[in-house]
């Protein structure tokens, strides 16, 4: 089932609101309707963001209109502006409107269907790019699970949050694949439950056995030496190695450290950012309280009560045991700039 979808200019958004009870598409015939999906987190995770801000980027010049006044340039700075901001956090988002300002560059005194079909090829590039990636850090990810394997994991880094295999449970599904004994425990990722309804949702369809548990059971396990291995995803890597990753996470590095287990984060260099020296500089995304006074839609505390919602937290690299990117495993220590800005990225 595709993620995201492009046909007959429009985009077609599988709505991850309403997994896993309902499977329903959205089509967004303008950019601001790929913004508002982004920002309601119809589409989610840090990949499949950046991806589909890129097509927002390409609608945003097929909803242009010469006749109106105001120049195309405009119009997509505009369009920038609004996809840019809808969530803070995951680099992916700023990355990839990047990418699609340098594609129009290129093209911009072009005749304007000529530009608009630059631009749509230029997102599908990056959507394609994205999924290769994927798989190469699948294939690296995979060489570090044993043979059996009781992987932790977090959030959602499937093919729901990517551009169509995942990042860490892209490498389950093809440790899987590749016969490996594996079973998944699945948090339940509060506030909005990332774990619980798409995780899970995710692992049932690929016949993956998996337990979901609520979050505060992951020392439990931890105790129990039932966690060989933690495995989650990354919103955005700090040069150094410090990453910001859905709120939880930093407790899983601690608990994982404190008890010696591996704590693996697996990401593409679209979610490096060389520019920051250290997660200090991360800003972290706060969301609506009504995501913590709430569990779908249904209120569990006092209405209007005060609230805190971080929806991301940034852990220090001290607490990575290795980062698999599809430059292949990174170990400590991490110089990320030498590995991404002086090498150059795979793309
Ligand atoms: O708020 P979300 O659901 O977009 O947060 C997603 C995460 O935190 C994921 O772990 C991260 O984006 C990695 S996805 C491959």
């Amino acid at each position: 089932m595709d993620v995201l979808r492009w046909e007959n200019r429009q985009l077609l958004l599988l709505d991850q609101t309403l997994l896993p009870h309902r499977t329903e598409y959205l089509t967004c015939t303008h950019y601001r309707d790929v913004a508002e999906a982004i920002s309601l987190l119809r589409v989610r995770g840090a990949p499949a963001i950046g991806v589909a801000a890129a097509y927002g980027y390409a609608l945003a010049a097929f909803n242009y209109q010469e006749d109106r006044g105001g120049s195309l340039e405009d119009y997509l700075k505009k369009a920038t502006r609004e996809l840019g901001d809808t969530r803070s956090t995951a680099v992916n988002l700023r990355w990839a409107l990047e990418q699609m300002d340098r594609a129009y560059r290129t093209v911009k005194d072009k005749p304007l269907d000529e530009v608009r079909e630059h631009l749509l090829e230029a997102a599908r590039g990056i959507h394609m790019d994205e999924l290769r990636l994927e798989k190469r850090i699948a294939d690296f990810g995979s060489s570090l699970i044993p043979k059996r394997a009781r992987i932790l994991t977090y959030c959602n880094t499937g093919a729901l949050a990517t551009a169509g295999w995942g990042t860490a449970l892209g490498i389950v599904r093809t440790a899987h694949d590749q016969g490996k004994d594996i079973e998944v425990y699945v948090s339940e990722t509060r506030p909005v439950l990332q774990g619980a309804r798409l995780t899970a949702w995710e692992l049932q369809q690929a016949g993956i056995p998996y337990k979901l548990i609520t979050d505060n059971m992951a020392g439990y396990l931890f105790r129990q030496n039932e966690v060989d291995l933690v495995l989650l995803g990354a919103d955005r890597i700090a040069a150094n190695g410090d990453f910001a990753n859905k709120i939880g996470t930093y407790n899983l590095a601690v608990l994982a450290n404190f008890h010696d287990c591996p704590f693996y984060v697996a990401a593409p260099s679209s979610t490096i950012d060389l520019k920051i020296d250290t997660g200090e500089e991360i800003p972290i995304e706060m969301r609506d309280p009504q995501e913590v006074r709430t569990v779908r839609g249904h209120l569990i505390t006092i209405e209007g009560c005060p609230v805190l919602n971080p929806s991301f937290d940034v852990t220090p690299h001290q607490l990575v045991s290795a980062f698999i990117t599809e430059k292949g495993v990174i170990k400590p220590p991490y110089d990320l700039v030498k590995i991404f800005a002086e090498e150059g990225a795979d793309r």
